[in-house]
């Protein structure tokens, strides 16, 4: 369903969301891209806050645009970061992203391009829900 090239649009778009990122406080700049079931890519960077807890991620700043979008259905998600470490997804944007389903494809990139892959399932199992599973 997700091609290679899908991937490599995932990464590309993530690293340029990655430059506008506002991290006075973390210096720690992330990008995401979401691709839509359209075929439409969603992004977003991180932007912090002097009061620290009001910061947003990079990933649910890409999941407002997706959302403001008008799209319902998030395909797969790709996040890039600074430095060497896989940039998991903290736990509250799995836990917004879990609104899509648990299908969702995560992908993280090293700064290279080189990725791992999984579902959101894998990264949130028995996610908080309203409705039964
Ligand atoms: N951050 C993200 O953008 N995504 C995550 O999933 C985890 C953390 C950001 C928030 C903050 O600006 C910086 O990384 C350090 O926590």
């Amino acid at each position: 369903m997700i091609s290679q090239d899908n991937i490599k649009e995932l990464f590309e778009r993530a690293t340029a969301a990655k430059v506008n990122a506002y991290v006075p406080y973390s210096h720690y700049k992330v990008g995401a891209a979401i691709l839509s079931g359209s075929g439409r890519f969603y992004c977003g960077c991180n932007f912090e806050n002097a009061s620290f807890g009001a910061t947003i991620c990079a990933e649910r700043n890409a999941v407002g645009a997706f959302v403001q979008a008008g799209e319902k259905k998030l395909l797969a998600i790709g996040i890039v970061a600074e430095g060497s470490i896989l940039p998991y997804p903290c736990g509250i944007c799995r836990q917004v992203l879990s609104e899509w389903g648990g299908d969702s494809r995560v992908y993280v990139f090293d700064e290279q391009g080189t990725y791992r892959e999984h579902t959101l399932a894998e990264l949130l199992p028995f996610a908080f829900s309203l409705e039964e599973q």
